[in-house]
């Protein structure tokens, strides 16, 4: 449904060195898909969503939106926005102050692209979206008077109005308190697939990537990094900075052993050796990081502490009561290894422990750690 290859942009400045803020992004979004663009401050995630708007010229590539090519560098094809199909919704919500929600909503059928539709078929298709989007008693209250999370279903009623094939959302959920945060992360979804309709949506939010995407393309400077789905990603990241960037990963330096079937191998670290799964590429002698995320790492009762592979021992040294869980790390020959156990368990300051992490659990990325 929409198609990005080899998109470049580069932004001149009189007052600085030119800016690369992308550096040939490749992906694809399926019909009827959650898309999740994922990455810190400053990796390219807007002016990649800008670009597929027509906000914002790209430098090189192309663009393409259903059968549509709405931008080619090589044919010098540059559609402009309103000749797109798409809805955006944005962080700051933009609604008018001065209209109520339902004159909010009707705005792009009324000033939009197009003919104007007859005030009946305006007012179906605006009361439509209001209902979906749980506004349909508000119709008539001024803009002001609305909460953080009304004006901002407000701003996707309006980006749906028209029935766009496409939806493009950047950071749409910044400006809500977390109670709220969360349970708009749930509707806007819930909403995008009823409608069937394909989303892009930006965030530098790990969670609301890992809850709401279909599939996830995570970024950093400009590039793709790795594009999977939240649960392929979290358990296998590609590399160092994907681990790190979502959620906690303990990465432990070593070397690969030996590569076995389907993904498995085995690698040597300086606290011992593991079975484990393998990024791909990773051969025999290759310098390797071991991945455990904190939940993996299983304390071993009393009776089993002297088991066989895949098992560590190490001394308590803090242990943080978090509610769910102790949040504890552990010193294993001059490495941390930072735990989550369960808060039924007693743990001391300065006890040994053994912990074990099953082969499936934790992961190997190439490269030192
Ligand atoms: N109009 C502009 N002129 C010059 N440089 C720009 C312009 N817009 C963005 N940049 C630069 O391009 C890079 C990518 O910016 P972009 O806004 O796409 O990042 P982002 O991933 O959306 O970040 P954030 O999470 O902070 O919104 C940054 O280095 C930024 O400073
Ligand atoms: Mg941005």
């Amino acid at each position: 449904m929409i198609r990005v290859s080899g998109l470049d942009k580069v932004y001149e400045t009189a007052e600085r060195d030119a800016v690369r803020a992308l550096a040939g992004i490749d992906f694809e979004v399926r019909e009827g898909e959650f898309y999740v663009l994922l990455g810190p401050s400053g990796c390219g995630k807007s002016t990649t969503l800008r670009c597929i708007a027509g906000f914002e010229e790209p430098t090189g590539g192309v663009i393409q939106i259903g059968d549509q090519v709405v931008f080619s560098g090589v044919d010098g094809i540059n559609v402009q926005p309103a000749r797109r199909d798409f809805g955006i919704v944005f962080q700051s919500y933009a609604i008018w102050p001065h209209m109520d929600v339902f004159h909010n909503v009707s705005f792009p059928l009324v000033h939009g692209q197009g003919s104007r539709p007859p005030r009946r078929v305006v007012r179906e298709r605006v009361m439509r979206v209001l209902e979906l989007t749980q506004l349909q008693d508000l119709a008539d209250r001024p803009a002001p008077f609305l909460s953080g999370g009304q004006q901002q279903r407000v701003a996707l009623a309006r980006a749906l109005v028209r029935e766009p094939s496409v939806l493009l959302l950047d950071e749409p959920l910044s400006n809500l308190d977390a109670k709220l945060r969360e349970e708009m992360r749930v509707q806007i979804r819930d909403i995008t697939k009823r409608l069937n309709i394909t989303s892009i949506y930006v965030t530098h939010d790990q969670l609301e990537a890992l809850t709401m995407a279909d599939r996830v393309s995570v970024m950093s400077a400009g590039k793709i990094m790795q594009e999977d789905s939240p649960l392929e990603i979290y358990k296998h990241p590609a590399g160092r900075f994907v681990a790190q960037f979502i959620g906690v990963a303990n990465l432990i330096p070593g070397l690969i052993e030996s590569v076995g079937d389907g993904h498995m191998g085995r690698v040597a670290t300086a606290v011992g050796v593991f079975d484990c799964t393998l990024s791909g590429g990773l051969r025999g002698g290759d310098p390797a990081a071991l991945m455990i995320r904190p939940e993996d790492a299983v304390v071993q009762p009393e009776d089993r502490k002297e088991g066989s592979g895949n098992v560590v021992r190490g001394e308590v040294q803090s242990v943080v009561f978090v509610g769910e869980m102790l949040d504890c790390i552990l010193s294993l020959s001059g490495l941390d290894l930072r735990i989550k156990v369960h808060p039924s368990k007693t743990l001391t300051v300065g006890e040994t422990v053994a912990v074990h992490v099953p082969p499936e659990r934790c992961h190997a990325i190439a490269g030192t750690a």
